[in-house]
């Protein structure tokens, strides 16, 4: 498995930010998973998570961790958008991974239903990789050796990687209200959040 930092998500900072009365979460890209199953399941505005991504080699590790009847592993996105129900969709250190086109097309997706939606995307990366690489170190060290590590990994080198400007949202405010706030992951500064809000 190619990530594996160790990121917990606070529920309390995400509430803030989402506003919303009850979270139905699709999870994109969850990875090895952003909860905690003792928050998730006393907390009951947290209604159910859909914990997808494209690395089927994670099922097995998610279904040892996230036993809890609010959890869905479900990693077939035709089914996820066509049957199931969510009320927000939180891409935690995701798009950097998915190309301009891509990411377009997938919000497009989302929003091609015509019910409401919120769409959080964190930890976005918006300077050149290398200048943020540079500067890693002041910010979070921890997070700095992590991606060290995964610099000199074979399998990163064919990864594709994107960075984003807060002006690409731009594309998409006919259709949402678009805000931005601190990174709700730990890398402080160096990247944002934006949150998607169906009009
Ligand atoms: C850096 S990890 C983030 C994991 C987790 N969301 C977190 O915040 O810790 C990136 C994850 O995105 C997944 N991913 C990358 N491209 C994807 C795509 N096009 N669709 C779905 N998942 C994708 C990867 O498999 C990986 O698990």
């Amino acid at each position: 498995m190619l990530f594996n930092y160790d990121y917990e998500i606070n529920l309390e900072k995400l509430f803030k930010i989402a506003k919303l009365e009850y979270y139905k979460i699709l999870d994109y890209g969850c990875g090895k998973g952003i909860w905690s199953n003792d928050h998730v399941e006393k907390d009951s505005k947290v209604q159910n998570i859909i914990l997808y991504d494209n690395n089927a080699d994670l099922i097995n590790f998610l279904r040892k961790k996230y036993k809890n009847k609010k959890f869905e592993i479900n990693f077939n996105l035709e089914e996820i958008t066509n049957t199931k129900e969510y009320n927000i969709v939180i891409f935690s250190s995701v798009i950097q991974y998915i190309s301009h086109e891509e990411l377009k097309r997938t919000i497009n997706k989302f929003n091609s239903n015509k019910k409401k939606i919120t769409i959080i995307f964190t930890d976005v990366p918006f300077l050149p990789r290398l200048v943020e690489f540079v500067m890693m170190p002041l910010f979070n060290l921890k997070r700095f050796l992590f991606s060290l590590k995964l610099l000199f990994s074979q399998n990163y080198k064919n990864i594709k990687y994107s960075t984003y400007q807060k002006s690409f949202f731009d594309l998409f405010q006919n259709e949402f209200e678009i805000s931005y706030s601190k990174n709700l992951h730990d890398l402080k500064y160096l990247r944002y959040t934006v949150v998607l809000s169906s009009k």
